[in-house]
């Protein structure tokens, strides 16, 4: 009996060490790199129990349609274009009895660089706020911002309180105090590096003045008094009509007086003569 059950634990020990030995996928190429198409292959040596399927899957995500119920012990996924949308983590993974087992290739590429928005516009005095973001992999290790003039570029940093750079992998964020238009107007340049080389593109800050950036608002003001005014003399101009009668009266003596100023005019006039 005791002998029935250490043979037992023996047996299970040696069925664990050869499953652990054997279930093993083995993935080709395991990186990809400066190139423009791959075929991205997995083989799974000597499995310990029934395979049932397979799939690809990108960044932790399943790719549609690759999934297949097979007992296969080879997959393979091709990509027709390398750049940095397809560029990822791309894992392959066997559906065994006793669960998937996996492996990842990485596809690297340039990074992809790009600014939201081409074209800033801002206030003077205000903080002028750029954003570069990127997509890809790997995404940047590396992020500069550089102002670029008649000169060249310049590049931008932390040293003043001019600037402010924040950023992260996949985002990077200039600050601009205190715009002037003088000296902040003009093309900003952010550029993403990865080991594969670097990536830039440019945004246009234009900047304000604060009475430009007024103009509407004096505009709508402007109209409402104009508005009032018109209002007010048409009220004043309405209420004699109403009255009727009155109504001459009341613009006689108007007309006499400029007869009067007329005359006092030409008396003057006729003096100075
Ligand atoms: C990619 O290829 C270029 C030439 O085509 C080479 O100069 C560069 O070093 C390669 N990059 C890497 C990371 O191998
Ligand atoms: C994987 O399997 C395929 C087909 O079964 C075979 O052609 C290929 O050589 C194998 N690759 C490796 C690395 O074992
Ligand atoms: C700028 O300073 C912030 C913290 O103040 C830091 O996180 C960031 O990495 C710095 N950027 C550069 C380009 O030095
Ligand atoms: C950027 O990365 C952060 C985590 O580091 C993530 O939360 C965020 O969603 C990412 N943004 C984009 C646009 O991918």
């Amino acid at each position: 009996m005791k002998m029935m059950m250490l043979l037992g634990v023996a047996a299970f020990v040696l069925c664990l060490c050869g499953a652990k030995a054997s279930d093993e996928v083995v993935a080709v190429p395991t990186e990809v790199f400066n190139a423009t198409t791959a075929i991205l292959t997995c083989n799974l040596t000597n499995p310990s129990s029934t395979v049932k399927g397979h799939f690809w899957a990108k960044n932790n995500k399943m790719i549609e349609n690759t999934q297949k119920e097979s007992s296969d012990l080879h997959m393979e996924y091709k990509l027709e274009k390398i750049d940095s949308t397809t560029g990822g983590i791309y894992a392959c993974t066997f559906r065994t009895a006793n669960g998937e087992l996996e492996k990842t290739i990485e596809v690297k590429t340039l990074p992809h660089v790009s600014a939201p928005k081409h074209s800033e516009h801002s206030i003077e005095n205000d903080k002028g706020v750029l954003v570069c973001v990127s997509h890809g992999y790997p995404l940047p290790t590396d992020w500069t911002w550089y102002k670029l003039d008649d000169s060249g570029k310049k590049e931008l940093n932390n040293m003043t309180d001019k600037y402010e750079i924040k950023s992260t992998p996949n985002k990077t964020t200039l600050y601009i105090m205190d715009l002037k238009i003088e000296t902040d107007v003009g093309k900003y340049q952010c550029l993403g590096k990865n080991e594969f080389g670097s990536v830039e593109d440019t945004i246009h800050l234009r900047v304000r003045s604060r009475l430009a950036a007024l103009w509407p608002f004096l505009g709508i003001v402007v109209e409402v008094i104009i508005l009032i005014t018109v209002i007010f003399i048409y009220e004043k101009r309405r209420k004699p009509d109403e009255i009727g009668d009155d109504d001459d009266s009341g613009a006689a003596p108007l007309k006499g007086d400029a007869a009067t100023n007329h005359t006092d005019k030409n008396i003057r006039q006729r003096n100075s003569n």
